[in-house]
């Protein structure tokens, strides 16, 4: 039976599946090619990744692989810098050099992906972020790039990009789970205004990377519960993880998770194409508010820098 692709809109009105899964974390990292096969053979419709990955080929050759059509697949890249060049300080690419990084990531894929990201706003000079946002809106007029967006933008950047923008970023993808969202507030707000989809990067955080799993996890248990007594007829087993992941598609928000182990991207393919609404609009808010009692993040270089943090507990007593 053939399974419908559960997507979100962009902005432009562009599906975009509301799971993706990403080649830049765990095992999938280590064994792109061979997770990525399983992860397409198993309905994975998604696949993200990024310039520092060093997987862009891997992606290539995985839907060569698969006998699908690029036109099936949603896939996203990042303009990540290259910190192993030691004449480039850090991650920053200068601006005369991101056309060709862009297209160097093109020429690896094999396409043009669907969703190309500023993966950082530290891949440009702060002078030069402005100028760096507008050479991808002249690629995407030049119909070098499609779909144009962020990552790990702070209020500050967001505000930067927007300014006289020709495109709005169409994303920002952010550590986005339960313990950043009184963190995301502001920036959440910026993305509401101007209809950029948030994506979530490290959406299983609070179950894999919390030392006590926090406040949340026994919320999570207990909804997982509540949810496989009252739909036996689910494909899978509910768990905390599932919950999380569907809490995350209920805030309107896509979870780019990971896995390089061949059951659990068969689960997390799965997922992707559960009903909508499975969770009630009670449960969704229960897990964000005992969210917002605690300020934890993985991700820690990305965001805290120069953007304050909510006076919080970590939740890890
Ligand atoms: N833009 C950015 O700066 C940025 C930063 C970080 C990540 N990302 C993107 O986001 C992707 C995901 O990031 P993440 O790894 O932090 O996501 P995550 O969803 O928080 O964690 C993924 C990890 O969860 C485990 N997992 C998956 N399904 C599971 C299940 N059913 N039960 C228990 N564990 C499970 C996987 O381990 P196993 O392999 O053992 O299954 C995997 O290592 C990356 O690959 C990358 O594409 C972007």
């Amino acid at each position: 039976m053939s399974r419908t692709v559960q997507t979100f809109d962009l902005a432009s009105g562009v599906k975009i599946p509301w799971l993706g899964w990403g080649n830049g974390s765990g095992q999938a990292r280590n064994v792109p090619v061979q997770a990525g096969l399983i992860a397409l053979q198993t309905g994975i419709r998604h696949i993200d990744t990024a310039q520092n990955y060093l997987n862009e080929g891997a992606v290539g050759e995985t839907l060569a692989n698969s006998g699908l059509l690029k036109d099936e697949i949603f896939v996203t890249s990042k303009l990540s810098g290259r910190k192993s060049d030691p004449s480039v300080d850090g991650y920053t690419v200068p601006v005369n050099e991101v056309r060709s990084a862009v297209q160097e990531s093109i020429k690896k894929l094999g396409f043009i992906p669907d969703l190309f990201l500023i993966h950082s706003p530290h891949v440009a000079a702060h002078a030069d972020l402005k100028k760096t946002w507008q050479v991808l809106e002249e690629m995407k007029d030049a119909g070098e790039l499609k779909e144009i967006g962020v990552s790990n933008f702070r209020p500050q950047d967001l505000e930067v990009v927007l300014d006289g923008a020709k495109y709005q970023p169409a994303v920002n993808q952010i550590e986005y789970h339960p313990y950043t969202l009184a963190h995301l507030e502001p920036v959440l707000a910026i993305q509401a205004k101007h209809g950029i989809l948030t994506e979530s990067f490290g959406p299983l955080t609070p179950l894999l990377r919390h030392p006590t799993g926090g406040p949340v996890k026994p919320v999570l248990t207990k909804i997982a519960k509540r949810v496989t007594e009252s739909n036996p007829s689910l494909p899978i087993p509910v768990d905390e993880v599932v919950v999380l992941l569907l809490w995350t598609r209920a805030m309107g928000v896509v979870a780019v998770t990971a896995s390089g182990n061949e059951e659990r991207i068969k689960l997390l393919a799965e997922i992707s194409y559960l009903p909508e609404n499975i969770l009630t609009k009670e449960e969704v808010q229960e897990i964000t508010s005992v969210g917002k009692t605690v300020h934890f993040r993985h991700y820690r270089e990305h965001m805290e820098k120069d953007f304050a943090l909510p006076d919080l507990p970590d939740g890890t007593t």
